[in-house]
């Protein structure tokens, strides 16, 4: 494990605790690109935690990173429906549209024009060395967009325009909380030096453990190997009973030695609040049949009272709309003050 993950995960522990001592001074700001049905490993991952914060007290703000998915796909056409299908997982897992602001980036103009002083305030060369920024222009072969090469940027601006202090993000996420930082630290070293504006966000890292998808690849929405949030009984069952597993009857947690068998274990585990032992020893020597049974009964349990919600929810577009509509308004006045704010200590107002 790398010193700067040991690090963020010990940090995370703190903010936790200050978290649970102070939800009040706390607004969060998180976000999905609207991809696609979101899945278990969103929900376990992520999804579940901020529905957590949110009823420990702490200001959700919750983005949907729609000008993001424009940096890898060239067709927008189902973003409509997209976008509405994130608003009612959201809504199905428990994020509270009264309480919590959903919106997403392209309606909120102010929020985008933070971009172009930002772009001021990091190198060509930084750019380059985030991880992600590198892969994609190792997988893109020339090919690669200057809006992805400049999207971490932009995702500074994401957080950076309603003043968030904590972000909650996955392991791959943290250069890019980093970089908002980074830029943070220099507009306040550039345009006000004696009392900083922006805070220096700082990452949360969640403690669930990671999911596999069925195939024992990372868990993908694009993948086929994945269980969506919204999927039905019968499909999440038969998605499980097509799970990779192995030929041992003894159902045993190892992750390093049966990587597939542990992952099903970690999701009946999971959804039972116990440890992935204790439900490989009550499956014994039954087999994987037996483990992928109980696996399936377990999740679809566990999920029940989301999906019934979510089905309501689709039945109902106008209130999605309606929710995004108030959602970006807000998010609107957010930045708009920022943006003032910004032209003044940039001396750009005239
Ligand atoms: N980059 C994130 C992802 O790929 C989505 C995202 C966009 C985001 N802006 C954000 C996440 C701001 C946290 C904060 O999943």
């Amino acid at each position: 494990m790398s010193s700067t993950r040991l690090a963020a995960e010990r940090r995370s522990a703190e903010l936790e605790q200050a978290v649970l001592a102070a939800p009040a001074s706390f607004r969060i700001l998180t976000g999905d690109r609207p991809t696609g049905p979101l899945h278990i490993g969103h929900y376990f991952g992520t999804l579940e935690n901020r529905v957590r914060l949110q009823r420990l007290g702490v200001e959700l703000i919750v983005l949907i990173a729609d000008y993001q998915t424009i940096t890898d796909r060239d067709s927008p056409a189902h973003l409509p429906a997209d976008v509405e299908g994130l608003v009612a997982d959201y809504l199905a897992a428990g994020i509270d549209p009264g309480r919590a602001v959903i919106f997403a980036h392209s309606q909120v103009a102010e929020l985008n024009q933070l971009v172009l002083p930002f772009l001021s305030l990091v190198s060509v060369s930084e750019l380059r060395r985030n991880p992600t920024v590198k892969d994609e222009i190792a997988a893109g072969g020339g090919s690669t967009s200057a809006l992805m090469f400049t999207y971490p940027v932009h995702q500074a601006a994401d957080i950076l325009f309603c003043h968030a202090n904590l972000v909650p993000v996955g392991r791959d996420q943290l250069p890019h909380v980093e970089l908002a930082r980074t830029i943070a630290r220099r507009f306040n070293d550039r345009y006000t030096p004696a009392a900083a504006y922006f805070p220096e966000p700082e990452a949360l890292m969640g403690t669930a453990p990671l999911l596999l998808g069925l195939d024992g690849r990372k868990m993908g929405k694009s993948r086929g190997n994945a269980i969506a949030l919204a999927a039905t009984a019968d499909e999440t069952a038969r998605l499980i009973r097509s799970a990779k597993t192995d030929g041992e009857r003894l159902i045993t947690y190892e992750p390093d030695r049966r990587p597939e068998v542990a992952n099903l274990l970690r999701i009946a585990a999971i959804c039972r609040g116990v440890p992935a032992e204790a439900v490989a020893a009550e499956i014994g020597d039954r087999g994987a049949a037996a483990l992928k049974r109980l696996t399936a009964d377990a999740l679809n349990e566990r999920l029940r009272p989301i999906r019934g919600r979510r089905a309501e929810l689709a039945g109902d577009r106008g209130h999605l709309r309606a929710v995004l509509a108030r959602g970006n308004e807000r998010a609107r006045e957010i930045a708009t003050e920022t943006l003032r704010a910004v032209k003044e200590l940039m001396h750009t107002r005239y």
